[in-house]
């Protein structure tokens, strides 16, 4: 491994993470394709709420420290539901999948307020009140999104709804940073009535993405070789990539076996069609939308340490940012919401031995759903999966149908 560079690491980790795989080709050929592609490829969240016969609208959220935040909202007379994208990824999550499968026009169709979160750095969340450095903008990871970016949209919802409370629904990061809030934030808690965990993700010892081993060992040069080349944004929103991502991963493409390739070593996904076929390119046009790389420093140090904690800086910084040589832990058990947590047996980022050890430490796990291996129900169809709706959204409708009598 000595012989190994920062270089090499982050080249494999391009390489082989989101959508790298399949973007590696690039057909001079592929210009004609585009008009083949179903035209929901090119649209934003707020056209694909539009094109559907939904009523859209776009809100600006900023933080206490000055980021700007884009959301979006399908209105309802009903109580607000807000939807937490996972890494990577933003509220198109929620929507590409059409209105017979994605979440966001059912939960609207039962009559919800339904608001769309983007965190900070994502493709609709990409401006600060003030000129800042690159390097100052993009010194987040998901704690930020949690406690800063979190609270200040729901203060912004529930000040725009007049409602008290609303009901949370995160996927994947998404519930990293419910969790965030909720212990560092624990005045939050009483202004959500219900939580739907969606894979949620706090300890991480056991993820089984198979590069996960490769990338904690050498973390520090990592990291060091992303400072000193100052990447600091990862998988940024480019519309032509993602265009020719979309094009490959079509189930009629030639070259689909480059994103089946891409989809097993990311996701473990096996069966092509377990994503919703028809609507492929425009899940796969739609990502990736940018992160900052401190985010996946952050989620590759708790495989190391095993431990559910803060930032670690290293035992000197540690002790100037949190006074103690080794961050805090994210205590979770100061969460007092009731919540569902939905989990897969054959999910590699959301291991149910690392979600057993999160549950241990809730106290108000009203649900726990567990998804048989048989069903190979892998990561990413929480929300893009073809048979979503028996398995995640008809449970999750039904679970806020009951709590809220809509
Ligand atoms: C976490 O919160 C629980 C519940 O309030 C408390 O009993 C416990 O001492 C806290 N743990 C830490 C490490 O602060
Ligand atoms: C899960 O599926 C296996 C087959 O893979 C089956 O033997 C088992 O009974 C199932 N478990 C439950 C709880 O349904």
């Amino acid at each position: 491994m000595a012989n190994y560079n920062g270089q090499s690491f982050w080249v494999l980790f391009l390489f082989f993470n989101i959508c790298s795989v399949t973007c590696f080709y690039r057909s001079k050929n592929s210009g004609n394709t585009y008009q083949e592609n179903n035209p929901d490829v090119l649209l934003n969240s707020f056209q694909l709420i539009q094109k559907y016969n939904y009523y859209g609208e776009e809100h600006f959220v900023v933080t206490k420290n000055g980021y700007q935040l884009k959301i979006f909202r399908i209105p309802k007379k009903g109580p607000p539901v807000l939807l937490v994208h996972g890494i990577g990824d933003s509220s198109d999550s929620w929507l590409v999948l059409g209105p017979q499968h994605s979440l966001a026009y059912l939960l609207a169709d039962t009559g919800f307020d339904v608001w769309l979160f983007n965190a900070r750095g994502n493709r609709y969340s990409k401006t600060h009140i003030k000129t800042l450095s690159r390097r100052l903008y993009w010194d987040f990871s998901y704690e930020e999104i949690g406690s800063e970016d979190m609270p200040a949209t729901i203060d912004y919802i529930l000040s725009k709804t007049r409602h008290s409370k609303l009901t949370y629904i995160g996927f994947s990061q998404g519930t990293t940073v419910f969790f965030v809030m909720c212990s560092m934030l624990p005045e939050y808690n009483s202004l959500i009535n219900y939580a739907i965990l969606l894979a949620p993700v706090a300890w991480t010892k056991n993820i089984k993405y198979p590069f996960i081993d490769f990338f904690s060992r050498n973390l520090n040069d990592l990291i060091s070789f992303d400072k000193k080349e100052k990447i600091y944004e990862v998988f940024p929103f480019n519309k032509n990539l993602n265009i020719y991502h979309s094009s490959v991963c079509k189930v009629n493409s030639p070259f689909k076996l480059l994103c089946q390739l891409e989809l097993y070593l990311n996701f473990g996904l096996k069966t092509f069609t377990n994503l919703l076929p028809d609507r492929l390119p425009v899940i796969t046009s739609h990502i990736p939308a940018g992160s900052s790389s401190k985010t996946f420093f952050h989620f590759i140090q708790g495989y190391g340490t095993k431990r559910f904690q803060r930032y670690d800086y290293g035992k000197e910084k540690n002790r100037e940012v949190y006074a103690s040589s080794l961050p805090p832990e994210y205590n979770v058990s100061l969460i007092t919401i009731p919540m569902t947590l939905f989990v897969s047996e054959v999910d590699w980022f959301s291991d149910t031995n690392d979600v057993e050890i999160l549950r241990n430490r809730l106290k108000t796990v009203d649900k726990y759903v567990v998804i048989n291996e048989s069903l190979q129900f892998t990561h990413l169809e929480f929300v893009y999966g073809s048979r979503v709706n028996t398995i995640i959204n008809k449970p999750v409708i039904n679970i806020l149908k009951t709590l809220t009598n809509i």
